[in-house]
Parts: structure tokens; C-alpha cells; sequence
């Protein structure tokens, strides 16, 4: 079943960071990798989903014009946008509240709550989420942990399985995964190219 909001409500009650995103070395060590991984220097329309207390979307704003974030807890909502003045920071569920379409989606450390079924919802929004162009990015813990309905490895397993976009980026550690992709044709290897991009070949 997809963990619903009130399950992190209760996590927001308990810790206003629960999983110290703002102090853990790991986090903005991640937060880098994902910083680097994005083909583009600028993003028109940014969407994250589940952002939290709002670090990753801290390092995210300044690469797009017109920065969204989302999460499911109303508490995180308040921190996140207190945290990025000019972010609109809003309480949505995903896949139940739909994607807007966005030049860049970061899906980082949300997929693994939600069911399969829910997954394959979300996965069929970003197929049109994401412009033509655009960009999207996954990251995910690997490790299980025992509430959570789904695994990093199965979230980046069913992603590579459905998307048959190019792929920009596919980094593997003993603790995430991260994959970026863009939306273009298969086999499109000029699209996913941030060397082509500036004409280098
Ligand atoms: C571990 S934090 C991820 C924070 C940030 N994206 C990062 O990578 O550091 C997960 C957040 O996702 C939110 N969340 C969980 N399920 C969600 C859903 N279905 N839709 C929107 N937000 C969700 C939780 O409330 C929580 O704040």
C-alpha cells in the first residue's frame, strides 16, 4: 500500500527533520551528484515532488526560472517554503494530485512509498510531465526499510523498464541510485549529450 500523508505527519510531529537532510554530510554529498547530473544550466518550469524541509529544492531553485515544490505533509510545506523564499512550495500527492508539465522533474527519495500501482500512475504522468527536452531525474536510497512498500532498486528498476528515453546519466553506489534522463526518441544519443549540446562533436 502507498504510505499515506498522515504517515509522514507523524514523522513531521516527531522531528522537524526527520531524515537530517539539512546536517548529513551523505545528503549534500547526494545533493551534488544530482546538482552535477542535470544536462542543463537552466530550466525554465522545475517541479520536485516530496520535497521535504526544502535542501534539495535550496540547490535546484537557482537553476530554473519558475521553481515548484511539492510535498504531502503540510508541516514539511511550511519549513520548505520558509526555507526557499520565491519556490512555490504546495501540499500535493502524487501521482493522486497530477503532474504539471515542466522543463525539469526531480522525483529524489519519493518513489519507494508509493505501491506499484501507484508508481505505474506516476510513471504514465511523466511520459507528458516532462517538455520535449526536458529533463528527469531519479534518485533513491537502496537499502529496504521495513515500512516502505517498495525499494530504490525496484523504483529504478520499473523506471528503466517503462522509459525508453536517453539516458544522460546512470550512477550506481552501494547506498543509491541515480538515473537522468531526457525526454527524446530512443536511441537519441545527441539528445542525452551535454557535449552536443554546445556543438563540441
Ligand atoms: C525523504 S524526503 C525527500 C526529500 C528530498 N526530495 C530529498 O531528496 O532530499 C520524502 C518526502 O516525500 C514526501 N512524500 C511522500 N509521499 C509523497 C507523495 N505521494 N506525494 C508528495 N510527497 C510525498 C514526504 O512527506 C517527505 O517529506
Amino acid at each position: 500500500m502507498t504510505l499515506p500523508p498522515a504517515y509522514f505527519d507523524d514523522l513531521y510531529a516527531a522531528a522537524d527533520d526527520p531524515w537530517s537532510l539539512r546536517t548529513r554530510w551523505y545528503e549534500r554529498r547526494k545533493y551534488a551528484l544530482s546538482a552535477a547530473a542535470l544536462p542543463r544550466e537552466q530550466y525554465g518550469d522545475g517541479l520536485e515532488v516530496g520535497c521535504s524541509v526544502g535542501e534539495l529544492t535550496a540547490v535546484l531553485a537557482p537553476r530554473c526560472a519558475r521553481m515548484t515544490a511539492w510535498d504531502a505533509s503540510a508541516a514539511a510545506v511550511a519549513t520548505a517554503a520558509a526555507r526557499n523564499p520565491g519556490v512555490a512550495v504546495e501540499r500535493r500527492v502524487a501521482p493522486r494530485d497530477r503532474l504539471p508539465v515542466v522543463d525539469l522533474l526531480v522525483l529524489s527519495e519519493v518513489l519507494y512509498y508509493l505501491a506499484p500501482s501507484d508508481l505505474a500512475v506516476l510513471v504514465e504522468q511523466v511520459r507528458t510531465a516532462v517538455r520535449p527536452g526536458g529533463t528527469l531525474l531519479a534518485v533513491h536510497w537502496r537499502h529496504p526499510v521495513a515500512d516502505y512498500p517498495q525499494t530504490g532498486d525496484a523504483v529504478h528498476a520499473a523506471l528503466r523498464t517503462a522509459l525508453d528515453w536517453p539516458r544522460v546519466a546512470a550512477h550506481e553506489e552501494p547506498d543509491l541510485l541515480l538515473d537522468c534522463w531526457v525526454r527524446a526518441a530512443a536511441g537519441d544519443g545527441r539528445a542525452a549529450s551535454v557535449a552536443a549540446a554546445e556543438d563540441l562533436w
